[in-house]
């Protein structure tokens, strides 16, 4: 773990990523798209991938969200571009923190919105594809579906406003 960028709270690598996060983007053609809010704080992430022969061939997100939450997505995309759709839905928490060096304990929370941004995707894809969806993508799916109807109501405004912007770009 490195901190030499002043920062008390995160790492050189979180910083890096931060500034400049890796695959950020919209991808037009995408095989399959998940849209994620997190309940705790409003924040909202995409995350699209294009598959072929079952493998990750690429993979973009966007986020309206915090410091943490576009680090570690962008740490996912990494991770995860190459790999099977299996080995994706294995990834876990403690690979993303590994390659940021570390997260502060309070910030771990947001590392799952890219992780659920993820796994969104990849149900959005095997349904559409008309697979079977493991037993794990589909419980993530019903979490994510609640968490995300909550954020629509209760920053319901902020929602439509940012919906508008997504749309327009
Ligand atoms: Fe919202 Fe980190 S505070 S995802």
């Amino acid at each position: 773990m490195s901190n030499s960028n002043g920062s008390q709270l995160y790492t050189d690598e979180v910083m890096e990523h931060f500034k400049e996060p890796h695959n950020y983007g919209k991808m037009r053609d995408a095989d399959g798209i998940g849209k994620v809010g997190n309940i705790r704080c409003g924040d909202v992430m995409w995350l699209y991938i294009k598959v072929e022969d079952n493998v990750i061939k690429d993979v973009k997100f966007e986020a309206y969200g915090c410091l943490a939450a576009i680090a570690t997505s962008s740490v996912i995309t990494d991770l995860i571009k190459g790999k099977s759709i299996k080995e994706a839905v294995e990834l876990k928490k403690e690979e993303i923190i590994e390659q940021l060096g570390d997260l502060p304990q309070v910030k771990v929370h947001c590392s799952v919105l890219g992780v659920d941004a993820l796994l969104e995707a990849i149900y959005d894809y095997l349904q559409k594809q008309g697979k079977k969806i493991p037993e794990k993508v589909k419980q993530r799916h019903q979490k994510n579906k609640k968490a995300k109807e909550k954020v629509e109501e209760q920053y319901e405004d902020w929602s439509k406003v940012e919906e508008k912007l997504h749309e327009q770009e």
